[in-house]
């Protein structure tokens, strides 16, 4: 099969990850309760969501309804078990100075997009009448499409985003972890601006932080972008190759709360390649050349989540196990720590893996 093929059949399976930006968005982040029953609800919506997101969708096919859902590391034990994404962890903070990239609890997250923002908040609301009673709510965030996709700062966002096959490539998982190839890693984090500070600096300067023209959006050039530029510190490049991540960032704010926002998604084939982004925006590359915009930027959460398959999903069921192994012999799958630790009599374990195989 040629490469471009196998990168269709992969995106054929995928969550609509790549989905094109929308007029509004809600991220929604939950933590799920301890307890077998709860998490028996959770695994249940799982098989179902893809039904649920179909009735909604159909209200008005044109908007372009979407969701995403991911697990973080301590829910992946406890919904899935093993085997798991090899690079699924706890977000990692950084401290730098004064600057903190803050990691916060975050067992599910679910990024819905559409063009109408009544049908984003009916589907979470559909979501949450069947799940809410086994989650706690973490963080909810109404994001909303500014002039010219701007960001609240003032900046077109989104410009440096790969298209089509390049961001199939950049994104989704593919034969480096086989039992999860069509799956995503996507980090997310709220940043609130401190506008007054931001306002008070000239354009030029605010160009030179972010290493673009504000207006005309065109990028400076390298004899007048700082390598501290935003737009500098966030390219990654690998033997010769620069590696792309995939980002849809909404503006969001209470204007009577002086409350104006960033709310920034990065899907990503590694979460690798986001780590080392925040890296070098919040110590610097080198130490000490920092991201400029984090002095007018605070980040007040911070997630890592996996987003496997659709197929995946669908064949979760309340209370097995969801991945083929791809060794022969069926294995019997231990509980996780956590889930020994929430051990109430009626754990999985001697579940036998074996539903689906991802070839
Ligand atoms: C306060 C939050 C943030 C704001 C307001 C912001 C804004 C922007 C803007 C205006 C651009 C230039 C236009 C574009 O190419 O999209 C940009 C580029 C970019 N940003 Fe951010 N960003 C934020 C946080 C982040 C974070 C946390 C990351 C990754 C960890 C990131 C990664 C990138 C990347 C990869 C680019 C493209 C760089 C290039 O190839 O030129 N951004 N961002």
């Amino acid at each position: 099969m040629s490469a471009p093929e196998q990168a269709s059949g992969i995106v054929g399976f995928a969550q609509p990850v790549a989905a094109p930006l929308t007029r509004a968005a809600i991220f929604l982040v939950v933590t799920l309760k301890p307890g077998s029953e709860h998490r028996r609800t959770v695994r249940s919506l799982c098989g179902d969501l893809a039904t649920i997101m179909r009735a909604v969708e159909f209200r008005d096919i044109e908007a372009g309804l979407s969701c995403v859902v991911g697990f973080g590391s301590d829910a992946w034990d406890r919904l899935f078990g093993a085997p798991r994404p090899v690079e699924l962890h706890v977000f990692r903070e950084i401290h730098a100075d004064t600057r903190h990239a803050v990691s916060t609890p975050g067992d599910l997250l679910f990024h819905i997009r559409a063009k109408r923002m009544d049908l984003c908040f009916e589907l979470a609301t559909q979501i949450m009448a069947r799940i809410g009673h086994a989650v706690s709510p973490e963080d909810e965030v109404h994001g909303f499409r500014y002039f010219d996709d701007r960001d609240l700062i003032g900046f077109v966002d989104g410009t440096e985003n790969p298209r089509g096959q390049e961001a199939v490539g950049a994104v989704l998982v593919g034969e480096e972890d086989p039992n999860f190839a069509g799956g995503s890693y996507v980090i997310v984090q709220k940043y609130l601006h401190d506008m007054d500070g931001w306002n008070a600096l000239s354009s030029e300067e605010q160009e030179r932080i972010i290493g673009r023209k504000k207006l005309s959006d065109i990028e400076l050039d390298d004899s007048a972008k700082p390598t501290s530029a935003h737009s500098a510190l966030t390219t990654i490049i690998e033997d010769g190759k620069e590696i792309k991540i995939l980002r849809d960032n909404m503006p969001f704010g209470r204007a009577s709360q002086g409350e104006f926002g960033t709310y920034f998604i990065g899907y990503s084939r590694s979460p690798r390649t986001i780590e080392q982004m925040l890296e070098n925006m919040f110590i610097g590359r080198p130490a000490g050349n920092y991201d400029r915009l984090l002095n007018f930027s605070r980040a007040v959460t911070g997630s890592l989540f996996f987003v496997p398959s659709a197929p995946f999903l669908e064949v979760v069921a309340e209370d097995q196990p969801a991945v083929a192994d791809t060794s022969a012999a069926p294995t019997v799958i231990e509980p996780s720590p956590s889930e020994r630790r929430e051990a109430d009599g009626s754990l999985d374990i001697g579940s036998l893996k074996g539903e689906i195989s991802h070839e």
